[in-house]
């Protein structure tokens, strides 16, 4: 029996053309009767008061309709009102002119509004305020004794401590044939998706607004909107249908939804906020992240013993942490580990999550410290990680659910060549450039939450599918619409995957690589559910084909019902709705994990990643000419959209590897390079040939799919894969991260 499947499918992105033509509306781009502009003030003090604030001038101006700041700010907003997000850390969330206390440098001080953006931001510039200074900390580095660790919170339960210490690490560490010590230092990084922030909020009258807003989760926006101004929810309603690269950024609701909603409220009018670009780097950032690692190995590469020490950045309000020192013992099964993370509170915004959060941090340690190990051994460093394999997470003695990690090193390391490799560093040239190659291993979370979905069927036999969930450029319309067409037995083109509107059934913030696995089983179950109330329909008509047939008797696909055995026996479902007057059919269903099952497995999606680098010895410029990802997760729904998360998380790795840095001048306590022209991100020139590969995998655990996320897995294996293939190449350890020329000099 043919089996039709859209599922594996390369389907192109169904949103594409819209997208590449235009027609794609983004949250600044809706249209709104008299829309009022507005545009944030910023503190150009790190730290202080604001003794004054003169907007007498500005009001004047003609255009200008009003400026609020924290002195005249709108009574509807609950400043002191604890309710924050779904990704808040633990702490006060920050609320933009809630007094004239000024804790970081960037920091919203006022709104102007105004009948035109221009005249906004005109008016903006004009403002005079008068601060009173107070002395700030913004380097980690020199204020480590107030390193302390962090508050738990909600957001433990997705991001949880590191696991307690183990065995004895210092004696068998101090026993250990080879050792490592080693310390890395990272920088701030800014997330820098293309579409700024922006919220445009249409004030449908008394207490109501219909807001079209970037954000990663409708719902955690409405939420947001909802408790801080004391509406009811029904009277939020959050639009978000195309979302220009999010990377984190969005995972909370940014400063310029709750400018733009105060205005509106206070002023009963159309209003805009839209941030722009030096604005997009006070929204929360990677934070700069000092670590150290210490491993102890036998003769024979066996890693016993453990120590990953991660010292991360923090706003004075909230204790953003990210997980760094899990992964190690979640890799390599030492019986002895000490897993230490710890905070340093600064006087800057909160971090925020970005693309693979603490994993590409603390990865680039680990993997980098096997490179080392690797040498010391004289083993080679794909073998060392095989010696070193296991199909255990040690550090919560749990299974995998499924790991095909040895295959994504053995075909890897077959597709790329690495045979090829002489092992002695400064051994291989090409021309007047040193090559050299790399590899590390990569491991991301495989999480799956809460989500709901409906299905709707007509009688002409199109389906719509709804979901608050957004698509951040992930391809999730996509997946999601091929998930529902397999279930239903019908083709891509009678669907319609309704998403992004608060209104409709809940979905979580789109992130943590956890949406195809969380929202994808819910569409499944809608689609499920339809058919079996389709099913039953069938079996009420006249002289019914079905009347004995059970429902796991039968299939769905070409737009019928089939008796598996005796597929000859078929029913059109248009006849269905015939006998139906016509009459839609719906349903709305639930999916998430059996809470006291899904616990008893570790889950996790694997890589791993090799590249080549060419290194100019004396301009000291590194190229990465070829680089690989052999990737684990489960069944990929689609493998072009699925290979493009992995080729943006490559080039992610490239940057994070060789360019990304967010530089704080610590005697100001500001960014210095808040701009795309000296904040460096790879070009075309800087990005050569990219290969993924999707191994196989069969997950029956973590969901009826077998899906994992692919999210976030393809940034985390490629820095470290670069710092070694540059040691490699140049016989040169660089700890630090970006590596830039003068470092190879
Ligand atoms: Mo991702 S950092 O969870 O958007």
């Amino acid at each position: 029996m043919k089996n039709i499947s859209s599922v594996g499918q390369p389907i192109s992105r169904l949103e594409g053309h819209l997208k590449v033509t235009g027609q794609a509306k983004y949250a600044g781009e809706y249209e709104a009767k008299d829309l009022l502009y507005g545009y944030i003030v910023n503190s150009s003090v790190t730290k202080g008061k604001i003794k004054s604030i003169d907007t007498s001038e500005v009001k004047n101006l003609e255009g200008v309709v009003e400026v609020f700041t924290h002195e005249n700010k709108p009574s509807t907003a609950w400043f002191d009102f604890k309710y924050a997000d779904m990704d808040a850390p633990p702490g006060n969330v920050f609320k933009p002119l809630k007094d004239n206390i000024i804790r970081y440098n960037g920091q919203p001080i006022a709104l102007v509004i105004a009948e035109s953006f221009e005249m906004a931001r005109f008016a903006a510039h004009k403002i005079k305020v008068n601060y009173e200074t107070e002395s700030f900390e913004t380097d980690i580095e020199s204020n480590l004794d107030k390193a302390r660790d962090p508050k738990k919170g909600l957001a433990s339960l997705l991001k949880p401590p590191p696991p307690k210490p183990k065995g004895d690490f210092q004696k068998i560490y101090d026993e250990s044939a080879v050792k490592t010590d080693s310390k890395f230092r990272h920088g701030t990084e800014h997330h820098n998706p293309m579409e700024m922030y922006a919220s445009t909020v249409i004030y449908e009258g008394k207490d109501k607004l219909t807001i079209y807003d970037k954000t990663q989760g409708t719902i955690n926006s409405q939420m947001y909107v909802a408790n801080v101004f004391g509406l009811k929810m029904k009277n939020v309603r959050v639009i978000s249908p195309f979302v220009g690269g999010g990377f984190g950024s969005g995972l909370r609701p940014q400063h310029q939804l709750f400018m733009a909603v105060m205005a509106s409220l206070a002023l009963k009018k159309n209003v805009r906020v839209t941030l722009d670009r030096a604005q997009m780097y006070m929204i929360g950032h990677r934070p700069p992240t000092l670590q150290h690692t210490k491993f102890g190995a036998d003769q024979n590469g066996k890693v016993n013993a453990i120590y990953h020490q991660a010292i991360g950045e923090t706003s004075q309000f909230e204790d953003y942490v990210e997980i760094v020192v899990n992964w190690a013992n979640m890799l390599y099964p030492a019986e002895n580990t000490l897993l230490e993370h710890q905070i340093v509170p600064m006087d800057v915004y909160s971090p925020l999550d970005m693309r693979a959060p603490g994993g590409s941090t603390g990865m680039h340690a680990i993997e980098v410290t096997m490179d080392e190990m690797a040498y010391q051994l004289n083993i080679d460093p794909v073998e060392l990680r095989l010696i070193n394999y296991s199909q255990i997470d040690k550090s919560s003695d749990k299974e995998y659910s499924s790991k095909e990690l040895r295959q994504c090193y053995l075909q890897g390391a077959e597709q790329f060549g690495w045979r090829q490799r002489n092992p002695v560093p400064r051994s291989m040239k090409r021309g007047n450039k040193l090559v050299g190659y790399g590899m590390a291993t990569g491991i991301w979370d495989a999480n799956r939450i809460f989500a709901r979905a409906q299905a709707v069927m007509k009688a002409d036999g199109n389906v719509e599918i709804r979901s608050a969930v957004t698509d951040i450029g992930t391809g999730t319309k996509t997946i999601m619409t091929q998930i529902a067409a397999d279930t239903l037995g019908i083709s891509l083109d009678k669907i319609t995957f309704s998403h992004a509107e608060s209104q409709m059934p809940f979905a979580p913030i789109q992130g943590g690589s956890f949406t195809t696995a969380t929202v994808g089983p819910a569409v499944q179950n809608a689609c499920q559910a339809l058919n079996k109330k389709l099913f039953k329909l069938a079996k009420k008509l006249e002289n019914s084909l079905f009347r004995n047939a059970k429902f796991k008797d039968v299939i769905f696909r070409d737009g019928s019902i089939s008796l598996k055995e005796r597929p000859e026996i078929k029913m059109d479902i248009a006849e269905i709705f015939k006998a139906n007057d016509g009459k839609a059919i719906e349903t709305t269903n639930s999916a998430m994990p059996n809470p006291l099952k899904f616990g008893k497995k570790a889950r996790a999606v694997h890589s791993a990643a090799f590249v080549e680098v060419e290194v100019d010895e004396e301009l000291g410029m590194v190229e990465v000419k070829r680089a690989l990802t052999a990737v684990a997760a489960g069944k990929i729904i689609n493998p072009k959209t699925a290979e493009s998360q992995v080729l943006g998380g490559m080039i992610w790795g490239i940057s994070k590897a060789l360019h990304e840095e967010t530089i704080l001048d610590h005697k100001l306590g500001k960014y210095m390079n808040a701009n795309l022209g000296e904040y460096h991100i790879p070009v075309h020139a800087d990005i050569h040939d990219l290969q993924v590969l999707f191994v196989e995998e069969h997950d029956d655990f973590i969901n009826d799919l077998g899906v994992k996320g692919v999210g976030e897995i393809g940034g985390v294996g490629i820095p470290p894969a670069i710092t070694n293939a540059i040691f490699h190449a140049t016989g040169k350890r660089i700890y630090d991260l970006p590596i830039h020329f003068d470092r190879l000099i």
